[in-house]
C-alpha cells in the first residue's frame, strides 16, 4: 500500500501505529506479527495472561527494545529512524520501580526536571503532583508511602516532560482493591484532560472494560482481537449458562450432543466447568437443564457477556488458564 503523508493518512493522525510488528527471543515469538493502530486521545488496552507479549510490545514502542520485523510510529517518528524523538513523545510507568525510597516525592520529581533537563520545573512538579493527588504528601519521604502511592508518584513523574503517549505496564498489579480504585480514578482524570493518548497493558477483566476505549486482546504474540469493550462482548453473542459438574464429569461425545443442532456453542472451560453459549438463554435453560438432569451437576448460573468470556472467546482458553 502507498505510504503517503497526507491529513486524511491514519498513519499521521495516528497516536501509534504499529504494522506487522515481531520480536523473537531465541526459539520464543514474544511478539508476532502485531498491527493495530491508536486515535489521539485514546485509551488503548493491551489486554492478556502473563507471557502474551503485551510488555515486550510496548516496551518497542518506547525504544526499550529493538523491533524484529515490522514498521512502528509513535507521533508519526519511525521507531528504527527516529528513536529520539519517538523518546521524547512518550511518559513510561513500568513495573521496575526507580523512586529513591530515601528522598521526599518532591525531591524525586525534581531529580527527574534535573537530569531531563526540564523548563519551568516547579511549575510542572505542581501541576504532576495535583495530577495524582500527592500534593499533600509531597514532602514526605517515599518510604513511608503506600505502593498505591508509589504507582501514583511514577504516573507523576512519567508525565513531567508532557509526553504525548504515556505507555503503563500492570499499572495496578500488585495494589489492593482501594489503591487500584484510586490509580483507576487519576487515569480517567488524566484522559478527560484530553492531554495524553493513554496505552496500557493488563491482565484484569475489569480494569480494560472500566478504563479503555478500545482493546486489543493478546495472547501467544498475536492480537487475537480488537474492539471497544461494548462490541467485543456484543461478538461473543449472547449469554453464558455455566455448569458446574460433579464428579463425574462429561465425555466429549457429551458434548457433541449437547452442541447438537448448533443452537448452543459448549466449551470446556476446566475440567469440571461447562461454558455454554446461547443467543436466547430463557429459550435454552429448560432444554439444557433437562439435558444435565441424569447428570452430576452441582450448580448452573447465567450471566451476560463479559471480556472474561470475550477472551475465552477468542483466545480458546480462559484467562485464568492461560496464566498457569
Ligand atoms: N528478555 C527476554 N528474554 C527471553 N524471553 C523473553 C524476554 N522477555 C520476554 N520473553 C518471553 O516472551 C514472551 C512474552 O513476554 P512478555 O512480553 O513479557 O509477556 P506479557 O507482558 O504479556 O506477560 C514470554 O514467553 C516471555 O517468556
Ligand atoms: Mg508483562
Amino acid at each position: 500500500m502507498a505510504h503517503l503523508h497526507t491529513p486524511t493518512d491514519p498513519e499521521a493522525a495516528a497516536a501509534v501505529s504499529v504494522a506487522g510488528l515481531t520480536k523473537s527471543f531465541g526459539k520464543v515469538a514474544a511478539v508476532d506479527g502485531v498491527s493495530f493502530d491508536i486515535a489521539r486521545g485514546e485509551v488503548f488496552g493491551l489486554l492478556g495472561p502473563n507471557g502474551a507479549g503485551k510488555t515486550t510490545t510496548i516496551s518497542i514502542l518506547c525504544t526499550l527494545l529493538r523491533p524484529g520485523a515490522g514498521r512502528a510510529t509513535v507521533e508519526g517518528c519511525d521507531l528504527r529512524a527516529e528513536p529520539a524523538a519517538v523518546r521524547r513523545h512518550v511518559g513510561l510507568v513500568f513495573q521496575e520501580t526507580t523512586l529513591d525510597l530515601d528522598l521526599t516525592a518532591r525531591e524525586n520529581l525534581r531529580f527527574h526536571t534535573r537530569l531531563y533537563k526540564i523548563d519551568r520545573h516547579a511549575e510542572r512538579i505542581d501541576d504532576s503532583l495535583e495530577l495524582v493527588g500527592l500534593a499533600d504528601r509531597q514532602n514526605d519521604l517515599v518510604k513511608t508511602f503506600s505502593g498505591g502511592m508509589k504507582r501514583r508518584l511514577e504516573i507523576a513523574r512519567s508525565m513531567l516532560h508532557q509526553p504525548s503517549v504515556l505507555f503503563l505496564d500492570e499499572p495496578t498489579l500488585g495494589l489492593d482493591p482501594e489503591a487500584r480504585e484510586r490509580i483507576w480514578e487519576h487515569l480517567q482524570r488524566l484522559k478527560s484532560s484530553g492531554r495524553v493518548t493513554i496505552v496500557l497493558t493488563t491482565h484484569y477483566m475489569e480494569e480494560a472494560d472500566l478504563l479503555c476505549d478500545r482493546i486489543a486482546i493478546m495472547n501467544d504474540g498475536r492480537v487475537v482481537a480488537l474492539d471497544t469493550p461494548a462490541e467485543l462482548k456484543r461478538a461473543v453473542g449472547g449469554d453464558i449458562i455455566t455448569i458446574k459438574m460433579g464428579d463425574g464429569g462429561l465425555d466429549d461425545a457429551d458434548l457433541e450432543s449437547l452442541a447438537g443442532n448448533g443452537q448452543i456453542r459448549v466449551e470446556r472451560a476446566s475440567p469440571r466447568e461447562l461454558r455454554l453459549t446461547v443467543r436466547d438463554s430463557e429459550r435454552h435453560l429448560f432444554d439444557v437443564i433437562r439435558y444435565f438432569q441424569h447428570h452430576d451437576v452441582e450448580g448452573i448460573a447465567i450471566e451476560r457477556a463479559s471480556l472474561n468470556d470475550v477472551f475465552l472467546h477468542f483466545a480458546g482458553r480462559t484467562l485464568q488458564a492461560a496464566a498457569e
